[in-house]
C-alpha cells in the first residue's frame, strides 16, 4: 500500500451557485464512507465561506490566490483571506489560468509559496498543449514546468503536485494510463531529485477528464494519488463514484 493517502479535489472552476452547495452533503457521506480517502471541493470565492459551513468534513478550497498578503491588487484574494474564509486548500497554476491569465512559472511559485506560507494544502498544476505532446516534447515541457512553479522549500502547509494534460481538461479526451504512468514517473523523479525523502511523500494527481468509468483505472496507476477533476465535480451523482474509485 502506497504510504500516501489518496486524495480527489473537485475544481468547479466558474461554476456553482449557493443552491449548488446541496451537492456537498451526498459528497461529504461519500467521502467519510470511504475512509482513506482524502476529498475537496474548490467552488470559486464567492462560495467558499457558506461551503465551509455545509462541508460536513470536506476540504473547501480555492482555485487560486494572489502572491501578495494584502495590498493593491483590485479583485484578488490573498491566501491568509482564503484561510480566514474557512479554505483549506488552493490550486494555483491550472493551465485556463496560465492560458487565460498569462501566468507564468515564476508567477505560479510565487503564489505557491505564498499559499503555502498561509498553511494551505498546495496543488501545484503542470500539463502539456496536444502540440508538445505531437512533438514528443511532453517529458522535457512538463518537468521544466514543474522546476520552475515549484518553491524550493516551505514549513507550513503540504505541496501537492496535479498533472493536467491541457488537451485532456473538458475535452472527454483521457490520456492513457500507460502515458500517466510514464509521466508521473518522470514528476516522482524530479520531486525526489529536488527534495529527498520527502519528494516520495508529495502526492501527484492526475487531471482532464476524469469520470466516473475511468477513474477506477486511472488511479491504480503507480504514483497516481488520486484526481483533479472538473466537469464531474460539479454533481454528487458524477463525483460520488470517482471518490468511491479511489479508495
Ligand atoms: P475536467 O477538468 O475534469 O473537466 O477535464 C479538470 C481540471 O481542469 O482540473
Amino acid at each position: 500500500m502506497s504510504l500516501r493517502r489518496k486524495l480527489v479535489v473537485g475544481n468547479w472552476k466558474m461554476n456553482g451557485s449557493l443552491a449548488g452547495l446541496a451537492e456537498l452533503g451526498p459528497i461529504a457521506d461519500s467521502a467519510r464512507d470511504a475512509g482513506g480517502v482524502d476529498v475537496g471541493i474548490c467552488p470559486p470565492f464567492t462560495l467558499i465561506a457558506a461551503a465551509v459551513t455545509r462541508s460536513g468534513g470536506l476540504t473547501i478550497g480555492a482555485q487560486d490566490c494572489h502572491q501578495a498578503a494584502s495590498g493593491a491588487h483590485t479583485g484578488c484574494v490573498s491566501a491568509a483571506m482564503l484561510k480566514e474564509a474557512g479554505a483549506k486548500l488552493a490550486i494555483v497554476g491550472h493551465s485556463e489560468r496560465r492560458a487565460d491569465q498569462g501566468e507564468s512559472d515564476a508567477l505560479v511559485r510565487a503564489k505557491a509559496e505564498a499559499a503555502l506560507a498561509a498553511g494551505l494544502i498546495t496543488i501545484v498544476c503542470v500539463g502539456e498543449s496536444e502540440a508538445e505532446r505531437e512533438a514528443g516534447d511532453h517529458l522535457r515541457v512538463v518537468t521544466d514546468m514543474l522546476a520552475g512553479s515549484l518553491p524550493d522549500d516551505w514549513a507550513e502547509g503540504e505541496l501537492v503536485v496535479a498533472y493536467e494534460p491541457v488537451w485532456a481538461i473538458g475535452t472527454g479526451k483521457v490520456a492513457t494510463p500507460a502515458d500517466v504512468a510514464q509521466m508521473h514517473a518522470a514528476l516522482r523523479e524530479a520531486l525526489v531529485a529536488r527534495y529527498g525523502d520527502r519528494g516520495g511523500r508529495v502526492r501527484i494527481l492526475y487531471g482532464g477528464s476524469v469520470k466516473a468509468d475511468n477513474a477506477a483505472e486511472l488511479f491504480r496507476c503507480p504514483d497516481v494519488d488520486g484526481g483533479l477533476v472538473g466537469g464531474a465535480s460539479l454533481t454528487a451523482a458524477q463525483f460520488v463514484p470517482i471518490v468511491e474509485a479511489a479508495r
